[in-house]
């Protein structure tokens, strides 16, 4: 089935698709993934192509725990295990030096490796049946095509991708919607010291708790992140910072900010972590009401509110 309910069954036949070459599409807690075996050439290739992606964006493996670490990476530093044993599963990316297993075709022709554990049941389970099977890890990028907003429900996925995907042999496992909403913290951990190349609900903070380290925020120019090019995350709408919206604009904003005559209010969510949480479906929802502009109040703070004005900035792009 196309999109599938979330039934043990329907969680090992899918990683069964997996091992034998074809793409699923997956919930984390962060937004959906579109996950191929990381060591099948021909499968990962789908990705990108499903994606419109350019070939040499790295995609992150996804690993059932951190023992799989030692598969895909080498010159493991103490620190990075240190933020392995302490964030994961959840919403951090690790980059290490590449393993041979960890081929240019998944890399972008890098010698580092991205590893993620996501901390989410369907996806665990998916992960842990996969290596079950033999196989080394899920290569899974935010399950949108290129440069749009991520999915952050199985339904997302299905508007975003059904033409670009193998109705037969392709599966969108249908897991509910995403508890965090925006994707993942990346630390490069190649350097002496964790350098930041997304923000994320891991924040800087907590990061430099559990390493005892400096932490560096800059991101550098060498390293190809694909979500730190300028335009990304971006819904068809035009999307306005901060601006007072006009009659019939979309209009997102925290709830304590009341919506201005004539706008068409999105999401009042009443955190920040709900921010987070109904930020990307509430730019789709814009998009299906055929809005043409939404004006967004940004969140204030650090931490997961400074990620989301990341997102937004390079939606507004
Ligand atoms: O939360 C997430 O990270 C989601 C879920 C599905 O896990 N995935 C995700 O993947 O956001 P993607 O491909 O949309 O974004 C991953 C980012 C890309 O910008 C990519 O360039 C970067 O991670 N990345 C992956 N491997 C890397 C590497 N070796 N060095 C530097 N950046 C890397
Ligand atoms: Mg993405």
């Amino acid at each position: 089935m196309f999109l599938s309910e979330c039934s043990t069954n329907s969680i090992n036949a899918a990683a069964k698709n997996i091992v034998d070459g074809y793409l699923v599409a997956f919930p984390t807690e962060t937004v959906y993934g579109l996950g191929a075996d990381a060591t099948n050439e021909g499968a990962v290739a789908k990705i990108y192509e499903a994606k419109g992606r350019p070939a040499d964006h790295p995609l992150i493996v996804h690993i059932a725990s951190m023992d799989a670490i030692g598969d895909w990476a080498e010159d493991i530093s103490e620190y990075a295990i240190n933020l392995a044993r302490d964030f994961w599963p959840g919403p951090i990316t690790l980059i290490f030096k590449r393993s041979k297993l960890a081929k240019d075709f998944v890399t972008g022709n890098q010698n580092t490796v991205g590893l993620r554990v996501p901390n989410q049941p369907i996806a665990l389970a998916l992960l842990k049946e996969f290596e079950n099977l033999g196989g080394k890890g899920i290569a899974a990028p935010s399950a949108n095509r290129f440069g749009a907003v991520s999915p952050t429900t199985a339904q997302a996925v299905k508007d975003e991708l059904v033409n670009y995907l193998d109705q037969v042999n392709d599966v969108i496992l249908d897991g509910g919607p995403c508890q965090v909403g925006v994707e993942s913290t990346i630390i490069d951990c190649t350097a002496e010291t964790p350098q930041i190349l997304r923000l994320g609900a891991i924040t800087k903070e907590m990061i430099a708790q559990s390493t005892g380290l400096l932490v560096i925020e800059e991101p550098t120019t060498d390293i190809r992140v694909s979500g730190s090019l300028e335009s990304h995350y971006s819904p068809k709408a035009k999307v306005a910072l901060d601006v007072n919206p006009e009659i019939g604009d979309g209009f997102i904003a925290i709830d304590s900010i009341p919506t201005p005559a004539g706008a068409i209010r999105l999401v009042a969510p009443s955190s920040i972590e709900g921010y987070a949480r109904d930020l990307y479906s509430a730019l789709r929802f814009a998009d299906a009401q055929g809005l043409t502009k939404i004006c967004v109040i940004q969140p204030e703070g650090d931490g997961l509110a400074a990620a989301i004005r990341d997102r937004l900035k390079r939606a507004a792009n």
